[in-house]
């Protein structure tokens, strides 16, 4: 993949990001702006919508929230192109043409989808437009002909079906997409567990730890965290397996040695869960400090911030509006020159 190929992220404004974020798609994200040329970031609200209609202030509301994480945490608009998805109708457009070379049974069976609407308990009664939030997001990622879109190892399926949509147009249309790359953490920090040891870190389980905590808020979260109900008395012999302390301290300790020292020393008996929880409290909250600082002082102006979105847009949609001219013309529907 060469540094030209286009890049493509987003999030959807339905809260401000938590730790789950940022070893999910956060450090991705910096790591190829870095070394790419072309990147974009999307704020997806027309995503977000598809399962808050009810809720427009909320999204509303969160689309500065995510701005301001992604760029505390060092997004660089100089670098990456910052965008808001409704404002691109180009998307829409390309997401009805797209809606044609899927099935709803496919659909359907998109574990991403499935599990997602099980969550929410929607059963049959999916909201039309979040059953179909893959294509959509197909044409979010294709609009730009972006090749490269980190995500979370969670929206792997999701990345599945729209290059099945790269590969159906290309076979109808005529050859017009190159298929599409996720970039996934590696291995060992793909998915962020919960405070509470629940497998994934998601707000409405209210089990994260925002990258926008204040050092207290920090301190009682990892006070509340599940570590090794057995390990009651300090001497007790502890475990280290599903012990959520120890999975942080394994993804965010600089030191893996002395992190191996200490499983060692809790599995023997004699360590103590406060003194581990002390550890992993400095850690989180020198990690935390500098991106809660640099957001405060973006807040504080907030209009800058979406002048940034405006640029931005306005450089997307010339982007996505040459991709479907060319589109268009494949199609056979286009009509006037
Ligand atoms: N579905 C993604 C999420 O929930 C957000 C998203 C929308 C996205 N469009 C995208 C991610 C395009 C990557 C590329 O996190």
């Amino acid at each position: 993949m060469n540094k030209n190929t286009t890049v493509l992220t987003g999030d959807r404004p339905t809260g401000k990001l938590h730790l789950g974020h940022y070893i999910g798609s956060i450090q991705n994200r910096l790591a190829l702006q870095r070394e790419h040329n072309d990147l974009f970031y999307m704020i997806a609200d027309v995503q977000a919508l598809t399962d808050n209609a009810t809720n427009p202030q909320k999204v509303r509301d969160n689309v500065l929230e995510v701005a301001l994480d992604n760029l505390a945490c060092g997004i660089d608009p100089a670098k990456t192109t910052m965008f808001i998805q409704s404002q691109v109708p180009e998307i829409a457009e390309l997401t009805v043409f797209f809606m044609n070379l899927v099935t709803v049974a496919r659909l359907k069976r998109n574990p991403t989808v499935k599990s997602e609407m099980k969550q929410r308990g929607f059963g049959e009664n999916v909201p039309a437009g979040f059953l179909t939030y893959p294509v959509s997001q197909a044409a979010d990622i294709l609009c730009v002909k972006a090749g490269l879109v980190p995500v979370g190892e969670d929206q792997l399926p999701v990345l599945e079906q729209a290059n099945e949509i790269v590969d159906s147009f290309n076979r109808i249309y005529g050859e017009t997409f190159s298929r599409i790359t996720p970039i996934t953490p590696e291995k060992h920090m793909r998915r962020l567990i919960g405070i509470d040891g629940n497998a994934k870190m998601s707000k409405s389980l209210q089990n994260t730890i925002n990258l926008s905590d204040d050092d207290a808020t920090i301190a009682a979260q990892v006070k509340k965290m599940y570590t090794d109900p057995k390990h009651i008395h300090k001497d007790d012999p502890g475990n280290v397996v599903g012990n959520v302390v120890f999975s942080y301290l394994d993804i965010f300790d600089p030191n893996k040695e002395e992190v191996k020292a200490l499983k060692t020393h809790y599995k023997k008996g004699g360590l103590g869960d406060m003194e581990l929880k002390k550890r992993l409290t400095t850690i989180l909250q020198e990690l935390i400090a500098p991106i809660r600082a640099r957001r405060e002082e973006l807040a504080r102006h907030p209009e800058q911030v979406y002048e940034i979105l405006h640029a931005g847009t306005k450089k997307t949609q010339k982007r996505a509006q040459e991709t479907l001219r060319e589109v268009k013309e494949k199609m056979k529907i286009r009509y006037f020159a």
